[in-house]
């Protein structure tokens, strides 16, 4: 599984990537309102100073004068390196006095004398910004409108706005680094309980499965619910094995036991005959151990695991035919009528061949081992509603109703202690058919028989 980054990169990174975007557009924003601040402000001055020229234009006699009072242009130019040039130029824009070329008013004055006008334009190369008002003069003999411009390089309202731009960058920075380190530390604060837990974890015992009981944040205790219900699951199944193979030991030490009495016996025997009995005992009690180890491994093959077997589609009245035919000579050996009753020809299923033989198997041995002779045991396949059924029926002894659960548990044996069995393949069963999702059920009528009905969802 490729490594996943850590809750605290991640978050920290998003949250960055958030911060960042929401700066960038803040900054955006400063540049323009920072451009209308600073424009706002000189502009202001250069109306002011445009306004204190305009106050000293009069008429003598026939002719218009100016009289620059230049504390007005010192007033512009005074604190940076930005040059001022003026102009005026009565209404008929014949030049009066001042710089000849300024840039003229882009389209007129309209009707609005009295607002003054501000434009950006360039002038001999250098960006200007300019200012112009437009007044009335008169006298008896002479009245006009006349234009008074005044331009003012621009190097001081940028570097004015570049100020207020690198002031916002830096705070922003700022900003974003404080955010940065609360972040960090918050979401390190928030974590820790996963340290906590996570070093708990390290420190216990492996048998311990005890549930995990450290307080954990909301989000957590999903996971350690998830954690403990595994737990539990686990040390159940642990039980489960322990109990089982303590069982399983206890099963093969009484054969076993009997194995070795049986030897030594059998070495001190004085007669054939003798030898012969011991031999006869040793051979019981060998056959029964095997079959315990037989019956242990195919409850081993039937209970799932990693490497799952896989299902196939097979023909489960073929199979019925085939395990039913196979043990035929057994029953017939006990004198007992094996037969199977089927009027389909075939019945496609999903399932494992040879964990579904090994289940019937099981249950037709019971049948067979447990009847007395001269019974009749029967196979019976049918489809119904929605489900197909196998049955295996027999006319022997029965079992009790209050032990037709436990015989399905491992190593009961019910009532009987009669055969070479260990209680095992009732389970085995069980374990097959719940594997396919199958459900398997008894009835039975004490001294009339029993059934066992494995039912097949189709
Ligand atoms: N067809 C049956 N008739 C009567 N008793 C049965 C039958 N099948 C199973 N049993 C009872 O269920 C018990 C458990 O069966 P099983 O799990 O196959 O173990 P085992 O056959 O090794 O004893 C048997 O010991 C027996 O008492
Ligand atoms: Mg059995």
């Amino acid at each position: 599984m490729p490594k996943q980054p850590a809750i605290r990169k991640r978050l920290s990174l998003i949250l960055l990537a958030v911060l960042f975007v929401i700066s960038s557009l803040m900054l955006f924003e400063v540049r323009s309102s920072a451009r209308i601040a600073a424009n706002e402000a000189y502009d202001r001055v250069l109306f002011g100073s445009a306004l204190a020229i305009s106050e000293r234009v009069f008429i003598v006699g026939n002719e218009i004068d100016v009289d620059i009072p230049y504390v007005a242009l010192e007033m512009l130019a005074s604190d940076t390196q930005d040059r001022v040039f003026y102009q005026v130029e009565t209404d008929v824009n014949s030049f009066l006095t001042g710089y000849a070329d300024l840039p003229p008013v882009p389209g007129a004055f309209e009707n609005q004398f009295d607002t003054p006008i501000f434009y950006d334009a360039k002038y001999h190369g250098d960006d200007v910004r300019i200012g112009a008002i437009n007044r009335y003069v008169s006298s008896q003999q002479l009245s006009t409108r006349f234009t008074v411009k005044v331009a003012e390089t621009t190097d001081g309202r940028q570097a004015l706005i570049q100020k207020m731009i690198t002031d916002a960058i830096l705070r922003q920075f700022i900003l974003i680094i404080v955010a940065g380190a609360i972040m960090w530390i918050g979401i390190s604060w928030g974590v820790k309980p996963l340290a906590h837990l996570q070093g708990a974890l390290a420190r216990r015992n492996p048998e311990d499965l005890h549930p995990i009981e450290h307080r954990v944040p909301q989000e957590v205790q999903h996971l350690v619910d998830g954690i403990n219900d595994l737990m539990k699951r686990l040390s159940d199944s642990m039980a489960a094995m322990r109990r089982f193979t303590s069982n399983a030991a206890h099963q093969l030490r009484t054969p076993l036991a009997a194995i070795q009495t049986q030897t030594e016996l059998a070495l001190k025997a004085s007669s054939a005959d003798e030898l012969k009995q011991r031999l006869t005992y040793l051979d019981q009690s060998t056959r029964q151990s095997t079959r315990l180890v037989n019956q242990l491994l195919s409850l081993a093959k039937a209970t799932p695991d990693e490497n799952s077997v896989t299902f196939d589609q097979i023909d489960l009245v073929n199979e019925c035919k085939e395990i039913t035919k196979e043990l035929v000579p057994s029953a017939l050996s006990k004198g007992i009528d094996l037969g199977l009753d089927c009027t389909l020809n075939r019945l496609e299923i999903s399932g494992h061949a040879g964990l579904i033989q090994e289940a019937l198997k099981n249950l037709i041995e019971n049948a067979i081992s447990y009847g007395p002779e001269n019974t009749v045991v029967t196979v019976r396949i049918y489809k119904d509603d929605n489900s197909a059924k196998i049955e295996v029926e027999d006319t022997g002894t029965g079992i009790f109703p209050e032990l037709q659960e436990a015989i399905f548990e491992r190593f009961n044996r019910g009532n009987r202690s009669d055969g070479d069995g260990c209680g095992l393949g009732l389970p085995i069963v069980k374990e097959i058919v719940e594997r396919h999702g199958w459900q398997i059920s008894v009835s039975s009528q004490i001294s009339k028989g029993a059934k066992f009905t494995i039912s097949i969802p189709l």
